[in-house]
């Protein structure tokens, strides 16, 4: 017995075993008793010209400022020192004009277009004496004083950051030239790689007529280059005006005529969007009314459509225009969802207004619109559709009026559209945009009336795992919820796993609480990686390439295992770690001037770090603001600015901060970072919120709730703060002021529902601790005959997709055992989880 014993023990030695899981639960799923309904088209997408989504994105026009006008300035805006200002009248909310400006990148009058003389003679300028159209007034005039034999003059266009030319396909070429007689020919139209092959060549015109004549041709590819450029080679002396030049690839999405990269269009279908939003975002609200997009300069033939000026400081062509979003919404079997202007622009920006005069023009352009998509061909506006080769209607379903607007003043306008569209169209589910984070009780009771409130949700690390299931403690008040943007974007790299799982159980709580969330878009969808506009976007790519984010492998996950039913779940699991806090320690003020003394780090009474300000050696400013020096033997940030300094990390659990601290002119207190937790900076923050408040802060995000407080000016404060475990204590001149626990973000959480067609369980479950989690998944009411579970992770939450690595964290599917209807499930670090349950 002892032998067989020991060989036992000496095997179990011997044998690698892999890690235990530390913790164990159990998930229990109560399929006797469905929950609410839950929306098959609950996920959508948000679509807005930002970071080059639609331009140089999505749409799959290949030349960079066809219509020659991408230096024009916005509609009514001046230059004044590199800045696009727009007009100073009163913004909407605060009746007094902002101050916003915007710099001015645009450093030619032919942005991405280029003038190769080839060792001859040539100009190029730009025109307005002979507009192609009202809505393209610009054009090229290239004069060509001299061209040695053999060669040409060339105009180079460098596309959108590279034009992806590959090998045997085919690309359409269309353009406008004109000249006034001077010019010979011939012109001849390439596509050259980056170092100058020559990938693909086609005549154009030898004689040009005086009136601007539309050329087209079609460039075979010899070779590939997905940086090449476009060129028109003109072969004599004279004068030759060009206009509109436009190449599209010859296969689109769908092979649709002006349509969409089929790349990027596919892995936006692989999402199975419910509709689409369009077109924005701080787009539909331009940076000031003037800028606004108009839907009726959006449609028809595209030398027609003057662009509109994008909030991300670019001109969109809108080729991919209204009636493209709704061709779009429709390929992608989703509702269409249209955000109009409310006459208000951009509140954080210009919040420029139109006047409430105004108003019935823009109710009636609404209307116009939802005719345009689902008015019969016997209407005004559903006659154009049906010319436009769109008889039948779209499938619009949503109109929301504005976007991330504020207060009562908004209510009232959207009561005014509400009005008029229902009246119209009973059955258009209209939106109302609350303000970002949370929702404007103020609008919806200005509104009288809506179907629909949209919230936009940009959330910091942790926050949707911290407060999971915030949906549960809404009111319901008789309109549905839309979550129109939604992200968690700070401190999250370019969207890490820890992003991701944070999006999921953000996800998950939307989900679960379909009684009210009935749509919802992660924004922004799309990153043109060589012009970003945004911190955390969710489909990566450049001219030829993309790379998905893991939240987008989430996405896909939650619309792919969409039940019809909601069941009601129970977690019982306590992981085995929570990390405490460990010593990071530093100095900050926020847009104040202070200076601090006499700082040190101590642990079970041991000094583990002395401050010696006779110089400023070992201290660290961090970030691009603050003028930090010694005086007076203080260490002073001199500048009103939002300012770090730190010293070495020291590292370590439970130890105590002290210092004196004198705020010396601005508008706040001080900010005392002293440790690093779950990957997030936790400060106190004295005198925060204009000097109203203190708060201990994870990232930016409050722990617990703020505490009255100021700090006066020119008083040295005595300052010390306790570190122990995840509780901060916070004390002034001896005084214990705060005291907050930050929250553990080491969690189970779990959904469930069924699927009615299948009869499916699907139980979807965040991990969001460093250890394995053992499960025990109990359902009643139903008997799992089998299932598989899918799972989407890394062993490092700080890990990205990339171009080199796009497919580092995909979800990976395997069968899972399930024995007499039991499931035992060991869910990994750092995981999001389906379980699909088969049952009897
Ligand atoms: O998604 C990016 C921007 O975030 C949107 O344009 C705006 O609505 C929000 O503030």
């Amino acid at each position: 017995m002892l032998r067989s014993l020991l060989f036992w023990a000496i095997l179990l030695l011997l044998v690698p075993q892999p890690p235990a899981p530390r913790s164990a639960g159990t998930i229990t799923v109560d399929a006797s008793r469905p929950g609410h309904e839950i929306p098959a088209n609950l996920y959508g997408i948000f679509f807005e010209e930002i970071s080059h989504a639609g331009d140089g994105g999505l749409y799959a026009e290949l030349i960079q400022n066809r219509g020659f006008e991408d230096s024009r300035l916005p509609p009514m805006c001046k230059l004044e020192n590199g800045f696009v200002v727009p007009p100073r009248t009163p913004h909407f909310d605060t009746g007094k004009p902002s101050e916003w400006r915007l710099r001015w990148n645009v450093t030619s009058e032919t942005p991405a277009w280029t003038l190769d003389a080839g060792g001859g003679s040539a100009e190029m300028r730009l025109t307005d004496a002979t507009p192609l159209t009202e809505a393209t007034p610009h054009s090229l005039l290239v004069e060509v004083k001299a061209v040695p034999a053999g060669v040409a003059v060339a105009v180079r266009n460098e596309g959108y950051w590279g034009i992806n030319v590959q090998q045997g396909s085919q690309y359409r070429l269309s353009l406008y030239a004109r000249s006034d007689g001077s010019f010979k020919g011939p012109i001849t139209a390439r596509l050259e790689s980056a170092d100058g092959r020559v990938l693909a060549s086609a005549p154009i015109a030898s004689r040009l007529a005086n009136g601007w004549t539309k050329f087209e041709a079609t460039l075979t590819a010899t070779d590939t280059d997905p940086k090449a450029r476009f060129a028109l080679h003109l072969g004599s002396t004279g004068t030759v005006g060009f206009d509109f030049v436009s190449l599209f690839p010859a296969k689109t999405w769908r092979d649709r005529p002006n349509g969409l990269r089929p790349d990027l269009a596919e892995i936006i279908a692989g999402l199975r969007p419910g509709f689409v939003r369009w077109p924005g975002g701080c787009f539909a609200e331009g940076i000031n009314i003037e800028s606004r997009p108009q839907w009726k300069r959006s449609i028809g033939r595209l030398e027609d459509r003057t662009g509109t000026y994008s909030p991300w400081g670019y001109w969109s062509t809108d080729g991919f225009g209204y009636h493209e979003f709704l061709q779009f919404s429709e390929d992608l079997g989703a509702d269409a969802l249209f955000v109009v202007n409310v006459g208000v622009s951009c509140s954080m920006r210009s919040g420029t207004f139109l006047e409430d005069d105004a108003l019935p023009g823009l109710i009636h352009d609404a209307l116009d619109a939802i005719e345009y998509a689902i008015g019969p061909v016997s209407s005004r506006w559903g006659a154009l559709r049906a010319r436009h080769g769109h008889p039948a209607p779209f499938p619009l379903k949503y109109i929301e009026i504005g976007n991330e607007q504020r207060g009562e003043r908004y209510g009232e306008r959207v009561a005014m559209f509400y009005k008029a569209i229902k009246a119209k169209y009973p059955r258009m589910q209209i939106a109302l945009s609350s303000w970002i984070a949370g929702v404007d009780q103020r609008i919806i009771d200005a509104a009288g009336k809506i179907d629909i409130v949209d919230e936009h949700a940009y959330k910091p690390l942790h926050w949707a795992i911290e407060n999971f299931d915030s949906f549960a403690a809404y009111k319901r008040q008789g309109w549905d919820l839309y979550i129109g943007e939604f992200a968690t974007n700070a401190g999250v790299g370019r969207g890490n796993v820890l992003a991701m799982l944070n999006d999921a159980a953000y996800m998950m709580s939307m989900e679960k609480n379909s009684d009210l969330v009935k749509l919802g878009s992660y924004a922004p969808l799309l990153e043109n990686v060589n012009d970003r506009d945004w911190p955390v976007n969710m489909i990566h790519f450049d001219s030829s390439r993309a790379y998905l984010r893991a939240t987008y492998y989430a996405n896909k996950l939650f619309a792919e295992n969409l039940p019809t039913i909601n069941l009601a779940t129970v977690v019982d699991y306590t992981p085995a770690t929570s990390k405490p806090i460990t010593a990071r320690v530093g100095l900050g003020t926020h847009n104040t001037a202070a200076e601090f003394k006499d700082v040190t780090i101590e642990r079970n009474g041991q000094t583990l770090f002395r401050s010696n300000f006779s110089s400023a050696d070992g201290w660290t400013p961090e970030g691009r603001r603050g003028r930090w020096s010694v005086v007076d033997g203080a260490y002073r940030q001199e500048e009103q600015a939002i300012a770090w300094s730190y010293i070495p990390e020291t590292g370590g659990a439970d130890y105590t901060v002290s210092l004196e601290a004198r705020k010396l002119s601005g508008l706040e207190g001080f900010i005392i970072p002293v440790g690093v937790a779950d990957g997030r900076r936790v400060q106190w923050n004295v005198g925060g919120w204009g000097n109203t408040r203190h708060a201990v802060q994870a990232a930016d995000a409050v722990v617990g709730e703020q505490q009255r407080g100021s700090i006066e000016t020119g008083r040295w404060y005595d300052i010390r703060i306790d570190v122990r475990d995840r509780t901060i204590r916070g004390y002034l001149d001896g005084q214990l002021v705060q005291e907050r626990t930050l929250p553990r973000i080491d969690k189970v959480l779990a959904i469930s529902g069924r699927d009615a067609k299948s009869g499916d369980i699907i139980i979807k479950v965040v991990n969001s601790a460093p250890e394995a989690a053992a499960m025990t998944v109990n359902i009643s009411g139903a008997t799992p005959a089998s299932g598989t579970a899918t799972v989407l992770r890394s062993d490092n939450p700080l890990e990205e997709n990339s171009f080199d690595e796009p497919t580092k964290i995909v979800p990976q599917t395997s069968p899972l055992t399930v024995r007499g209807g039991a499931v035992s499930h060991t869910f990994e670090p750092y995981s999001l989880t389906i379980l699909r349950l088969r049952t009897r």
